[in-house]
């Protein structure tokens, strides 16, 4: 299996979701939509969704109804991204290759899209049963999956304590809580909800979970690694963001190839909680390592 071919093919099912999801036939108020669209559509990895579909297919299960569920991490995701960078966090103007959600649209304009694409992915999770083709008890474990990863126990949580550790000195053990909970929290969410639709057993949900949390640290040091390294062309984003804004990272506690060797350790640690996973889980393992080796 080719993992980039792979990537590229559910990227592509993924966008053609998104797109029908919030189409430009949508018009009042048009220019929320228009801001939605912008950022929602404007290009991102999708490597949350894929974790899902990764997850779900690990289970055997690979129907397009698990797309709703799918998407609706990337709304998540995106909201967060379109609020990271305001200028009351971490006033950046470049994402994904673009000038970000507020320097296009306005502060206002990119809290209310942001506002708006967070509680439409909870619409996504709890329409009809009969279409989503998942039980009503699934949708309610999905939801709740959802909004543990991104509020105040997950992503939410983690903004807040990166924003009040600017600066200062930390430990090493908080700078892995702040990562767990800003990072990996939502990407826990994203492969647990593939568990929910495949049907996991406890013990497989525990293995599923136990490779989340690994990968959702692995992903958050090579992002840091990433902006010490890369470049705006390269990462869609401007690099060097970090120091500037005396945040604390893996590579500034261990250098930048101190930092590779503990993610690359994540990595290994994810793909061993796999073993008793088939070749189903396949793409699961790849995008371990592909975490670990991107560029942008
Ligand atoms: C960037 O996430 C922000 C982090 C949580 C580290 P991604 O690297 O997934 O960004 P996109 O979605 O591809 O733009
Ligand atoms: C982003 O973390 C985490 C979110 C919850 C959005 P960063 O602030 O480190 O990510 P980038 O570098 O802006 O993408
Ligand atoms: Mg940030
Ligand atoms: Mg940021």
């Amino acid at each position: 299996m080719d993992i980039y071919q792979y990537l590229d093919q559910q990227r592509q099912r993924v966008d053609r979701y998104l797109e029908q999801s919030l189409p430009d036939s949508l018009r009042d108020p048009e220019k929320l939509y228009e801001s939605m669209r912008y950022s929602l559509l404007g290009g991102g990895k999708r490597v949350r969704p894929i974790l899902t579909i990764a997850a779900a297919q690990a289970l055997g299960y690979d129907h397009d109804a698990m797309l709703p569920f799918a998407a609706s991490l990337e709304f998540v995701h995106t909201y967060s991204l379109v609020h990271d960078d305001l200028p009351a966090m971490d006033d950046d103007d470049y994402r994904r290759g673009r000038l970000t959600n507020h320097k296009v649209f306005g502060d206002g304009m990119a809290i209310l899209a942001g506002d708006a694409l967070l509680t439409m992915a909870f619409e996504l999770c709890s329409q009809d049963e009969s279409r989503s083709g998942l039980t009503a008890s699934q949708q309610l474990q999905i939801v709740r999956e959802l909004a543990y990863g991104s509020g105040h126990q997950g992503m939410v949580g983690g903004q807040v304590m990166d924003i009040q550790a600017e600066n200062q000195e930390v430990e090493l053990a908080h700078l892995q809580k702040i990562h767990s909970h800003k990072t990996g929290q939502l990407i826990r969410a994203a492969v647990r909800i593939g568990g929910i639709i495949g049907g996991a057993s406890s013990a497989q949900m525990e293995s599923l979970t136990g490779y989340a949390e690994d990968i959702g640290l692995a992903f958050q040091i090579a992002d840091d690694v990433l902006n010490m390294v890369g470049t705006r062309e390269e990462l869609g984003k401007d690099a060097g963001t970090d120091e500037k804004r005396g945040k604390k990272t893996y590579p500034s506690f261990f250098g930048i190839d101190g930092a590779r060797q503990l993610g690359d350790d994540c990595v290994e640690r994810a793909v061993k909680r796999l073993e008793s996973f088939d070749h189903q889980a396949d793409p699961l393992r790849q995008m371990a390592a592909y975490i670990m080796s991107r560029r942008n």
